[in-house]
């Protein structure tokens, strides 16, 4: 079965196929990062116009490069919930109109529930630009998913495909968005998460000792208080006080005496953040011993992660490529396949975006009338 996923909900468009939803036949992604690299994050009305730019001629190339006509095409998967309205309006429209034209069964599917089925696309087809290498195998149930990316931190556990619940989740900011704002805040580019993780390597995790923030649920996390950490930490290192506003920092930061100051931050702050979502995953293994673990999601994609979280498994894990951590559509028309064994498709006529709506409260969730 050949599903046709597009995403489109914050800065990238992007549509890809793949068949019995492991197999990777095409995986198209523009990324808007340059056009919102100016103004230091995403600017949403900016990105929707992109997104209609584009959004055609993504999903004409992701059929051309996995070799598809139309008709190869089984049903259409398209990312409804969370994200930004008017970038979630381009994908549904376009889906819902291709959908309706050509009489494919439509499904709507949640992009953070999405991210984890990035690890099930174990299979290359021969299309071009796929990645190098993907897992060698599916995970298996009970599988203990820690999604991180720029939105959201949560672990959960699925018994099977659907049935999940949530074991915790931050209580404030997302560990993309501390990567976001740190990053910001001593002046390296946007996105934050790959510029962060750059200039670790050339500094000490263990110049400065920040905190794990203590939260009342076991499995939640806590990332503002630790950004508040490191930007006094910064005032005080460049010598001005907590009055001193966190948009004017870079440039005291690029003149501080200690020229190993940004590299420093970084790596302390990567070091801390990552340990975080490490120790809370590793009671999560311990207390429900799940079959597999997985990663998910933008922050997937930091090489600290995985090397901690490896070291800390007493199994083996397999990480999916990079290219399928952060947003695509690869992840999405996966998880349609297997919604599409037990889910009415959507109308395309009424599907309608869900533009703040958490992980579990899905109509594909078992736990949703529950929460
Ligand atoms: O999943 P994603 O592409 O978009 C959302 O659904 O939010 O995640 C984007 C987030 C951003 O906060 C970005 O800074 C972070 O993922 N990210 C990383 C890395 N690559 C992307 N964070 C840490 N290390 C990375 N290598
Ligand atoms: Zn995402």
């Amino acid at each position: 079965m050949k599903i046709l996923g597009i995403e489109s909900s914050c800065d990238e468009t992007a549509a890809a196929v793949v068949e019995d939803g492991v197999r990777l036949l095409s995986n198209v992604i523009n990324s808007q990062i340059d056009i919102h690299a100016v103004y230091g994050g995403v600017i949403p009305e900016v990105a929707a116009r992109s997104h209609i730019e584009v959004i055609l001629p993504v999903i004409d190339e992701a059929l051309e490069r996995a070799n598809c006509t139309w008709d190869d095409i089984d049903a259409i998967g398209v990312t409804y919930a969370p994200g930004l309205v008017g970038s979630l309006l381009i994908g549904s429209l376009a889906a819902r109109t291709i959908a309706f034209l050509r009489q494919k069964p439509l499904y709507a599917v949640h992009h953070v529930e999405g991210h984890v089925y990035a690890n099930f696309l174990t299979q290359l087809g021969n299309g071009t630009s796929l990645p190098q290498s993907v897992p060698k195998l599916e995970p298996k149930f009970p599988l203990l998913a820690l999604i991180v990316s720029g939105g959201h931190s949560q672990l959960a556990l699925f018994q099977g495909h659907g049935d999940y619940r949530l074991l915790g989740q931050t209580q404030d900011d997302a560990v993309g968005e501390a990567f976001d704002k740190v990053a910001k805040m001593i002046g390296l580019p946007y996105p934050g998460g790959p510029s962060i993780a750059k200039a670790a390597e050339g500094g000490d995790p263990r110049a400065y000792q920040f905190p794990i923030a203590k939260v009342a649920g076991e499995y939640d996390f806590s990332f503002s208080g630790l950004k508040t950490a490191v930007l006094r930490t910064v005032q005080r290192e460049t010598g001005v006080d907590h009055t001193f506003p966190s948009h004017e920092l870079p440039g005291r930061v690029s003149q501080a005496s200690n020229r190993n100051l940004q590299a420093d931050i970084a790596a302390s702050f990567q070091y801390i953040a990552i340990k975080t979502l490490v120790q809370r995953t590793i009671k999560a293994y311990h207390e429900h011993s799940p079959a597999s673990v997985v990663i998910a999601g933008g922050v997937a994609a930091n090489t600290e992660l995985r090397a901690q979280l490896s070291q800390a498994l007493p199994i083996d894990i397999e990480y999916a490529p990079i290219s399928l951590c952060t947003d695509n559509a690869a992840m999405i028309a996966s998880l349609t396949y297997y919604m599409s064994q037990s889910v009415k498709p959507s109308d395309p006529l009424s599907l309608d975006i869900l533009p703040s709506i958490s992980m579990s409260k899905t109509a594909w969730a078992t736990d949703s009338l529950s929460v």
